[in-house]
């Protein structure tokens, strides 16, 4: 079972990081295929704790081979600062491997990113401000910057120049900003070329290989389904796929080589930045949430918006990725309720939806309709079996599997390493 993909179910932070890093010991790779350092993923390892944004999160794991495949976008300045971060803690990440036709993050795309969500006013996306959205329209659009462009002078000064030409009117003209120079960007890029040459190959060769000879390879998605350019909440989105086809698309294997597609879900639902959410709390039990939940953006530090779980979300995500297993996460946050509600469908203007609706306007005015489950008051931290857990806890997640469609295999019960209960094995 070597090609294993690890998706978000909801709007991103459901705890990938952690499950890439439950899979670690027994993974020989692990690509991400998505994103860039919009990510966060925290992964805690006994006292220690890692927030990694553009590394993939295998890469806590020595044994573990980590790739940056073709479908990120990657700011180098972060790459080298987040490696360098990580060395000075003692991790080894001479192993990393960088495909050369991954897009590049420059100055002008972080500086689009920040005054076009100011041009947006109210209607802001609320993006991170890592010049995500422009590099990947660049790329879209053909005038972006590869990897592999950092070692021809010739040719990296002449795609800056067509990517400079009409941005810099946009800057100046429309956004009142100073116009960037191609120097300056060809020099900053330059800089960084000799350092990245050893890490650059086709990273799908590599995957491809490792897959031949049957070894494992978790392809590690940032964001999540309801955050995809394509079946997330559009226009409040990022600018990937993050579900489970942009797995193959963006590192380069055929889909016919994932064979478990697992998705990662909140015992509860967050979301960070603007856009509809159904089940979101704004009384004293979203605080509450909050609180035991510590739901603040790793990469941003924003608040995150809290809600209850959201099953037809849940079916939805299923669907769309093909999902073989869940691990739901954060159980243990949920402890200590007398009821704890959960959305198992939506009313739009008085209709019932059992299913996420196909319109946008639809899912930006669905209520939930909400099914109280009975709470426990045990600590759960310590339950390492299914039956470790509380009768409560059980059938809560037992209803919330019947609701999703698909199996919930491992439950996280604490953010460390080993707080987990593994129904059934991710690897087998
Ligand atoms: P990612 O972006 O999907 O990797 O998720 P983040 O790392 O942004 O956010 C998930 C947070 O939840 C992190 O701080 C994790 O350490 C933490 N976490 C993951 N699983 C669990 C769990 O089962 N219980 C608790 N209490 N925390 C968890
Ligand atoms: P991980 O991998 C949560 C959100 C932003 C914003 C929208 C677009 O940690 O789950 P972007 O900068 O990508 O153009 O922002 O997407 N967003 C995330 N929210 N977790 C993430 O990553 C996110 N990456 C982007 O808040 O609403
Ligand atoms: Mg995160």
């Amino acid at each position: 079972m070597p090609g294993i993909v690890i998706v978000g179910v909801q709007w991103g932070d459901e705890g990938k990081g952690k499950a890439t890093d439950l899979l670690g010991e027994r993974t020989e790779w692990v690509v991400k295929f998505n994103g860039g350092n919009n990510a966060g993923h925290t992964v805690v390892i006994g006292d220690e704790k890692y927030a990694l944004h553009l590394l993939p999160s295998g890469i806590l794991s020595s044994g573990v081979t980590p790739v940056i495949g073709n479908g990120v976008v990657v700011d180098l300045g972060v790459l080298f600062e987040e490696l360098e971060g990580l060395e000075a803690r003692g991790i080894d990440t001479s192993k990393l491997k960088l495909s050369s036709n991954a897009h590049i993050i420059t100055h002008y795309h972080r500086t689009l990113d920040k005054v076009q969500e100011r041009f947006l006013g109210k209607r802001q996306i609320g993006t991170t401000g890592r010049g995500i959205g422009p590099a990947y329209a660049d790329k879209i659009n053909r005038v972006g910057i590869r990897v592999q462009d950092l070692f021809d002078e010739s040719i990296l000064r002449q795609k800056v120049e067509g990517a400079l030409d009409q941005k810099n009117h946009l800057l100046v003209k429309v956004f009142n900003r100073r116009d960037i120079t191609v120097d300056e960007i060809v020099e900053d890029l330059l800089s960084y070329a000799e350092r990245v040459r050893p890490m650059v190959c086709d990273t799908g060769l590599l995957l491809n290989e490792a897959l031949d000879r049957g070894e494992v390879v978790v392809f590690e998605g940032g964001q999540a389904t309801m955050l995809d350019v394509d079946h997330g909440t559009y226009p409040f989105v990022t600018s990937s796929s993050a579900t489970a086809g942009g797995a193959a698309t963006g590192s380069g294997v055929g889909p016919n080589r994932l064979d478990r597609i697992v998705g990662i879900v909140k015992a509860y639902t967050t979301r960070v930045g603007a856009g509809p959410f159904p089940t979101e709390l704004f009384d004293e039990d979203g605080e509450w949430l909050a609180q035991r939940g510590h739901e603040f953006g790793t990469t941003t530090g924003r608040p995150r918006r809290v809600g209850w779980y959201d099953a037809p979300m849940t079916r939805y995500a299923t669907r769309i990725n093909g999902i073989t297993d869940l691990v739901l996460t954060k159980l243990d946050v949920l402890t200590g309720r007398e009821t704890i509600p959960v959305c198992v469908a939506y009313e739009v203007n008085g209709e019932r939806f059992d299913e996420v609706p196909v319109n946008q306007t639809d899912f930006h005015h669905a209520r939930p309709v909400l099914e109280d489950f009975p709470g426990w008051a045990e600590d759960i931290t310590g339950a390492r079996t299914f039956d470790d857990l509380p009768k409560n806890a059980q059938d809560y997640v037992l209803a919330l599997e019947k609701m999703s469609g698909t199996r919930i295999s491992v439950i996280g019960v604490g953010p460390g390493r080993d707080e987990v209960i593994v129904r059934h094995d991710l690897i087998d």
